[in-house]
């Protein structure tokens, strides 16, 4: 794993927009991996403003997001699909139809999972997958755990991911309780990853990378990807 050391937020957003524009640039309709959360808004703040001054250019970029709540709708404020609209897609060139979130008001979520990872495979796999990570080590969805979760599945949040969340919510009773994930199998297949944590994560990023490879802290397996680049906040 390579560490990039950046000073606060905006440098974050301005090395890691650095590694987006250069892969969209060599590979106009990248499979780009996306995340949600607090950590990529400068990025997307970042990637708006490159698209505004023609420094990059989405309109043949195609892009599967990580997860999604159960039993939110799309067209709610905190489903994982409204935020990437109001904070990445609705302000570049990107063809909607070509941008992908796990739909979590599916009928059958389990028939959902296996349609997601048939999905990402028909689209040829993920070209950079861009992650966050939680305060338990989470990547996307996936929570600590005996074994790594291989394929896309709904998963039980832990209380630990619910109360993080709740600050989004009016209280911690309004987070769901599910939540479709993309398995830890196509997040090692991405041929690039590029992590993003804030200063709050040194201690959890510090185990990911130096510690034990386990599923107790899901991050740590990125030890064995073999081009994956965590650009962190010092
Ligand atoms: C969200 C996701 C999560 C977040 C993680 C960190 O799509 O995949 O793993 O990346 O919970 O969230 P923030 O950035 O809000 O601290």
């Amino acid at each position: 794993m390579k560490q990039i050391l950046v000073k606060n937020t905006d440098d974050l957003g301005r090395i890691a927009a650095d590694i987006f524009e250069s892969e969209i640039k060599n590979k106009p309709d990248l499979l780009l991996g996306l995340a949600t959360g607090s950590t990529p808004l400068p990025l997307y703040r970042e990637l708006i403003n490159r698209y505004e001054t023609g420094v990059i250019d989405f309109s043949g970029i195609r892009t599967v997001n990580l997860d999604e709540y159960v039993g939110l709708p799309r067209a709610h404020v905190q489903s994982y699909r409204y935020f990437m609209d109001d904070n990445l897609f609705n302000h570049v060139n990107i063809d909607k139809a070509n941008t992908h979130v796990p739909d979590g008001m599916a009928d059958d979520p389990a028939a959902e999972c296996m349609r997601y990872d048939a999905l990402i495979d028909s689209l040829g796999g993920i070209d950079l997958q861009l992650l966050g990570v939680g305060y338990n080590g989470h990547l996307g969805f996936n929570e600590p755990d005996d074994v790594f979760s291989a394929n896309t599945q709904v998963i039980k949040l832990t209380d630990s991911t619910i109360q993080a969340n709740s600050r989004f919510f009016e209280n911690a009773d309004e987070v769901p309780k599910l939540a479709i994930t993309m398995g830890i199998k196509q997040i090692m297949l991405a041929k690039k990853i590029v992590l993003v944590a804030g200063t709050e994560k040194k201690d959890i990023m510090n185990k990911a990378m130096n510690g034990d490879i386990s599923p107790l802290i899901p991050a740590s397996v990125l030890q064995l990807h073999r081009d994956a680049t965590i650009v962190r906040v010092e």
